[in-house]
C-alpha cells in the first residue's frame, strides 16, 4: 500500500511539468492523452485502486481525486495560455510606425463656389434666403412682371408639374394659385422667384442673396443642364443706383477670382429690372480661352411694377437685382471645360478640388 501511495506525487509532479511545457494547443491535447486518457499512466494508477484492500482505499481515493483535480486545472490554465498567446499579433507592435490615413471626402466644387459667394457677399451685409424648388406660376413669372407670351413660360422650356397645369400662357393672379394649389405648379426656372417670396414677408429694405438648384427643359450638352444652380441678389433701399450695383458686383468677383478681374454691364431686357443689363467677365483665363469677354449674369434696377405688387411704394424705394449662374463661375475658376462632370460624382474628378 504504501508503495502505492508514494507513486502518486512524483507521478503528478511529471504530469505538471510536461503539461506547463506543451509549446501549443496540439502538444498540450498529446500530453494529457498520455496521463489522463483511458490508457493514460495516471489513469492506470486509479484502475490500480482495485487492488487495495477496504481499509486502504479511502486515503487512496482521496489523494489520487486531489491530484486529478490539480492535473485538470494545471491543464485549463495552459490550455489559457496557449489559446491568449495564439490571439496575439505574431510580431510586436511597432507603436514608432506612421498611422494609416483615412481617406477624407471634401466639399464638391460647386458647394465651394456657392461658399466663398456667400461668404463675400456677407462681408457687405447681405444674409441668405430661400425659397421652394416646386414654385408656382405667380413667383416664377407673373409677379416677376413677365408677360403671358414670354418664351420662358412655354412648355417647351419649364417643367409643369401634374395635370392641371396652366396652359404656360396664361398670366395667373395669385388669387387663383391660393384657390388651386395645385394649378400652374412648376419647378422654378429662376431663382428670382425668391425675390417676391422676400419682399412680400418683409418691409423694406432688403439685402438678400438667394443660392438654389434652378430647372429648365434643356439637353445636356457641354455647357447645358436641365438642372443647375443659380445665385440671386436683392437690394432695396432708399436712393440705390446702378452705381451700387456695378461696384457690388465687381467687389464680389474680386473676392472670387482675384484682382485682374474687369466686369463689363450690357444693355439687356429683363421684364422685372428697368434698365436691365447682361455682365460680362474677363480675366486672364477668359483670354487664354481666347475669348475677350465671358456672359456670366443677368442684373438690372428693379421694375416699379415689381415694387407694386409685393406692396413696396415705388416712389420711395429704389434696388437693384441680379442672377448668376454657379456653374458658370465653377468652371470658370477651376478651368472646367464640360459643365455635365459636375454631376457625374466620380471621384477622381471630384478630388481635384
Ligand atoms: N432670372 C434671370 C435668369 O435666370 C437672371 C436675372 C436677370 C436675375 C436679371 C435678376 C435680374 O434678378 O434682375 O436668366
Amino acid at each position: 500500500m504504501s508503495g502505492f501511495l508514494d507513486e502518486i506525487e512524483p507521478l503528478k509532479q511529471s504530469a505538471l511539468t510536461q503539461l506547463q511545457a506543451a509549446p501549443d494547443a496540439a502538444a498540450l491535447e498529446q500530453t494529457k492523452g498520455l496521463w489522463l486518457g483511458p490508457n493514460g499512466r495516471f489513469t492506470a494508477l486509479m484502475k490500480q485502486m482495485g487492488t487495495l484492500s477496504k481499509e486502504e482505499k479511502p486515503a487512496a481515493g482521496k489523494l489520487i481525486n486531489a491530484a486529478k483535480v490539480e492535473l485538470e486545472s494545471a491543464l485549463n490554465a495552459r490550455r489559457e495560455e496557449l489559446e491568449l498567446a495564439a490571439a496575439l499579433p505574431k510580431e510586436p507592435t511597432d507603436f514608432t510606425l506612421p498611422g494609416r490615413r483615412r481617406a477624407l471626402g471634401k466639399l464638391h466644387p460647386l458647394t465651394q463656389v456657392t461658399d466663398d459667394i456667400v461668404r463675400a457677399f456677407r462681408k457687405i451685409g447681405f444674409a441668405v434666403a430661400d425659397g421652394p424648388e416646386i414654385e408656382d406660376e405667380y413667383h416664377c413669372f407673373d409677379a416677376l412682371n413677365t408677360p403671358a407670351d414670354h418664351p420662358a413660360r412655354d412648355s417647351q422650356d419649364t417643367f409643369y408639374i401634374g395635370t392641371n397645369t396652366a396652359s404656360g400662357l396664361a398670366a395667373l393672379p395669385e388669387s387663383d394659385v391660393q384657390r388651386d394649389p395645385a394649378r400652374g405648379k412648376l419647378l422654378r426656372t429662376h431663382t428670382s422667384s425668391v425675390q417676391i417670396r422676400v419682399m412680400k414677408s418683409q418691409p423694406p429694405p432688403v439685402r438678400i442673396i438667394v443660392p438654389g438648384r434652378v430647372y429648365r427643359r434643356d439637353n445636356a450638352d457641354a455647357t447645358h443642364n436641365p438642372t443647375f444652380h443659380q445665385i440671386e441678389g436683392l437690394y432695396v433701399d432708399k436712393n440705390v443706383t446702378v452705381g451700387d450695383l456695378k461696384g457690388t458686383v465687381e467687389f464680389v468677383f474680386r473676392e472670387l477670382m482675384g484682382n485682374d478681374v474687369k466686369i463689363r454691364f450690357r444693355p439687356h431686357y429683363f421684364s422685372y429690372t428697368e434698365p436691365s443689363y447682361e455682365i460680362d467677365f474677363t480675366n486672364a483665363l477668359v483670354k487664354r480661352m481666347g475669348k475677350d469677354w465671358l456672359e456670366i449674369a443677368g442684373c438690372g434696377m428693379v421694375h416699379p411694377q415689381v415694387f407694386e405688387t409685393v406692396g413696396y411704394d415705388p416712389e420711395v424705394w429704389t434696388g437693384w437685382a441680379f442672377g448668376f449662374g454657379i456653374e458658370r463661375i465653377a468652371m470658370l475658376r477651376y478651368g472646367i471645360n464640360d459643365i455635365r462632370l459636375l454631376y457625374e460624382n466620380d471621384v477622381r474628378f471630384l478630388k481635384q478640388f
